[in-house]
Parts: C-alpha cells; sequence; structure tokens
C-alpha cells in the first residue's frame, strides 16, 4: 500500500472528493451514543476521522491503516485539526487485528470501513473481525465501489479499468457475505445502492 500512495496521500483528499461518494452519507449515519467509540478500519488520511469528530464531538475515535505513510499524513491532519485529544491511530492490518493491543479498547458502539474491502483481496476475512470487535447493539457500518448496474456500460468500463490501475476490485458479493454474517450472529442488515449502484451502502447491527 504504502507503494501506491507514497505520492498520493499528498492530493488523495483533494482528488478522492470526486469519486469517493457516499463516505459523508455514511458518516451521517454513524450517530454513535453520547460518550461513544467509533473505530475506522483503513482510515487513509483520517479524512473521515476528523469529519466524524467534528460532526459527534462526545465520542472518542480510533482509527488504523496498514500503510505508514497514510498514517503519517493521517497524524499531520489529526494533529492540524488539533483533535490528538480525541483521535488515535495505529498501523494494523484488517485482516488480522486486535483493536485490544491497538488501542487498549475491547469493543466500540461503531466501526465503519470506508472504500477499504475492494483494496483487501481476502475482504471476506475482515468482516467477522469488525462484527466481533462491535458492542451489543452497536454498529458496523460499510460504503464502497458497488456494480454500477444502474450506469451507462461505457462508464463502468472506463470506471473499472481506472480502479484496476489502484487495484481496486468492487465486491460483487458483500451483500450476499453481509447477509451469511447477519443470518450466523442473528444481526440486523440494511443495505443500499447509492446513485445508480455506483456504490452500496451497508450497516450490520450486532443485537
Ligand atoms: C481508498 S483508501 C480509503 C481511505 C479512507 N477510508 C477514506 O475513505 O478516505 C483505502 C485505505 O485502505 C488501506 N488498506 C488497504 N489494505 C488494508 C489492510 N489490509 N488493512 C488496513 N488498511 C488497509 C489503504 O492503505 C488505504 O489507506
Amino acid at each position: 500500500m504504502d507503494g501506491i500512495y507514497r505520492y498520493q496521500r499528498y492530493i488523495y483528499d483533494l482528488s478522492r472528493k470526486y469519486f469517493l461518494f457516499g463516505r459523508d452519507t455514511m458518516l451521517d449515519g454513524l450517530k454513535p451514543p453520547r460518550g461513544g467509540s467509533v473505530l475506522e478500519i483503513g482510515c487513509g488520511t483520517g479524512r473521515n476521522l476528523i469529519l466524524a469528530a467534528r460532526r459527534y464531538p462526545d465520542a472518542r475515535f480510533y482509527g488504523f491503516d496498514i500503510s505508514r505513510m497514510m498514517l503519517e499524513t493521517a497524524e499531520a491532519n489529526i494533529a492540524r485539526m488539533r483533535f490528538d485529544d480525541r483521535i488515535t491511530v495505529a498501523e494494523g492490518d484488517a485482516t488480522n487485528f486486535s483493536a485490544k493491543e491497538l488501542f487498549g479498547v475491547e469493543a466500540f458502539d461503531r466501526i465503519f470501513i470506508s472504500y477499504a474491502l475492494s483494496m483487501i483481496p481476502p475482504w471476506r476475512e475482515v468482516l467477522p473481525q469488525a462484527h466481533a470487535a462491535l458492542k451489543p447493539g452497536g454498529s458496523l457500518h460499510i460504503v464502497d465501489f458497488s456494480e454500477q448496474t444502474g450506469l451507462p456500460r461505457w462508464f463502468k468500463a472506463v470506471l473499472r479499468a481506472w480502479l484496476k490501475k489502484f487495484s481496486v476490485e468492487p465486491r460483487a458479493e458483500l451483500e450476499s457475505e453481509l447477509r451469511k454474517l447477519a443470518d450466523e450472529t442473528g444481526s440486523d442488515l440494511r443495505f443500499e445502492r447509492l446513485f445508480g449502484d455506483y456504490a452500496h451502502l451497508a450497516v450490520l447491527t450486532r443485537r
């Protein structure tokens, strides 16, 4: 990941604004309880954590990422915005993480994953681990590229070719994988397709 983001991270937030749609809708839906804890898996430059910390001033935020370089940018952004006291970031791998080891926190009220599963080849392994790190009543929120079924074929072809350059692959089976996890764990699932199926937005709530 450092190979992809070594230089990209400097223009990341500006450029991604135009195609990582649905992130703000996802942040709107987080609504953590007062004094709650929120974790972002694959936090990148910290853009989402900073916006969420601004929106939910009573909550405490955590994020981890596999790229040390993205984390350096996140740390600088968090310090510049003076959120160091409410946002903590660390280096970790979404496919094998212990929030207790990374942050000393057993479980979270909210966990979110924004445009990261499409970059993680063994993405299925992330879902049960994220679910296990939720408190009872907590929820896992996922936004990512979908299949663009409602958009012109040329658009889909151009987008897919471009995403491939960044090792990004939309996860067509995310909905079925989440349904399976919801059934196995007795959780509730809400799954939506946004902007002509450009992106999907899922909320899995642990009972
Ligand atoms: C497209 S960026 C999204 C960043 C941020 N979530 C956002 O919405 O702006 C994907 C991020 O996932 C991270 N990532 C990729 N594989 C990962 C893994 N196995 N564990 C943790 N983070 C990972 C990348 O380093 C990158 O920062």
